[in-house]
């Protein structure tokens, strides 16, 4: 197979997606996959791995990267020295990039190298790309969702059977859906991760996490979820971000009542959903699979895909540059 070199690090559930939908393009190579457990059974022969990173990072036949490993602090460290040396890297880790995106933009500009991230929000639904494609044009109003593919898994399970809240969990974790710390899902800190990413992108501004009121679902009994159906509707952790009416971002991660008149009332199991309001588009929705192998790793093959084409983010022109409240993502002027 010939065509342009990627070198994975990582090779959990969305490196193996990766890896598998790359099998029907004859233009792009897995040149090698890096991962830290040397005695683990993989599905692939040995000589596709290395276990050096750094022989990984300083190989310069590699065209590109996908970081697609789950511990936030070694990814950045990838990315960082990715970005420092001017490449190119696509990842999926909300996490990291979410807490880190100011410093990350920051490298692209100095060194040139491209991040791309469409994989970390809302797996195979391209929210990033759909925001960027108002800018210019359509001042965003609110964006808000169902973005964590597991707890809409068991809200959805709860709803469904008479199964319990931690048997709901076991399987969202066999799935492949959850993280490898399931707090991260349960308790809304991978969505509040996912719409703070939506909130640079739709509104150009860098949210610190202790800026939005979260909940996760932890505490939903099967009592709650009777007494919503009682009321006619069903239980969904809900993202929200929006500019209220002096003007200032909004950012909320909560549990919320949603009814049959709502988009998000069937959005079910790992599927996302997505709400925009603009101010002259009206709403939309977008619904997509938001979790699991190949749809995860779809989107990080069309991010390769984008990046090999020269693609790299635009941030809208921050609005909110209040000492404290939100720090602005580094715009460049017109
Ligand atoms: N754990 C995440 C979820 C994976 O359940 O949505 C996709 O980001």
């Amino acid at each position: 197979k010939s065509g342009k070199r990627i070198g994975i690090f990582g090779f959990g559930c969305v490196g193996q997606g990766l890896h598998d939908v790359l099998q029907e393009n004859p233009h792009l190579n897995v040149a090698r996959i890096c991962v830290r457990d040397q005695e683990k059974l993989r599905t692939l022969p040995k000589h596709h791995f290395t276990y050096d990173a750094q022989e990984l990072l300083q190989d310069d036949s590699i065209d590109l990267y996908a970081e697609l490993i789950s511990d936030p602090k070694e990814a950045l460290l990838i990315v960082r020295q990715a970005l420092r040396a001017g490449k190119t890297i696509v990842s999926a880790n909300k996490k990291m990039i979410s807490e880190n995106l100011t410093e990350l933009v920051a490298l692209q500009e100095e060194f040139g190298g491209t991040l791309l991230y469409e994989a970390a929000v809302c797996g195979s639904i391209p929210i990033l790309r759909t925001l960027e494609a108002y800018y210019g044009n359509e001042p965003l109003l609110e964006v808000s969702g169902i973005l964590n593919g597991s707890s809409n898994y068991i809200l959805t399970k709860l709803d469904a059977e008479g199964i319990s809240y931690n048997e709901a969990l076991a399987q969202a974790q066999a799935l492949g859906f959850a993280e490898a710390d399931p707090t991260l899902d349960v308790g809304g800190y991978d969505t509040l991760h996912k719409i703070s990413l939506i909130a640079a992108h739709a509104f150009g501004a860098v949210v610190k996490p202790e800026q939005v009121l979260r909940a996760g679902i932890q505490h939903i009994s099967r009592k709650d979820v009777a007494l919503a159906q009682a009321l006619g509707g069903r239980i969904r952790l809900v993202a929200t971000a929006k500019l209220n009416q002096k003007d200032k971002l909004e950012l909320q991660v909560l549990p919320t009542l949603v009814f049959p008149d709502s988009e998000l009332y069937y959005v079910e199991a790992e599927f996302n959903g997505v709400q925009l309001e603009a101010r002259y588009a009206g709403d939309q929705f977008l619904k997509g699979r938001g979790a699991g192998s190949h749809p995860t790793g779809s989107a990080v093959w069309a991010d390769v895909s984008a990046a090999l084409a020269g693609y790299k983010y635009s941030y809208p022109k921050f609005r909110h540059n209040e000492e404290g409240d939100l720090r602005p993502v580094p715009v460049e002027e017109d």
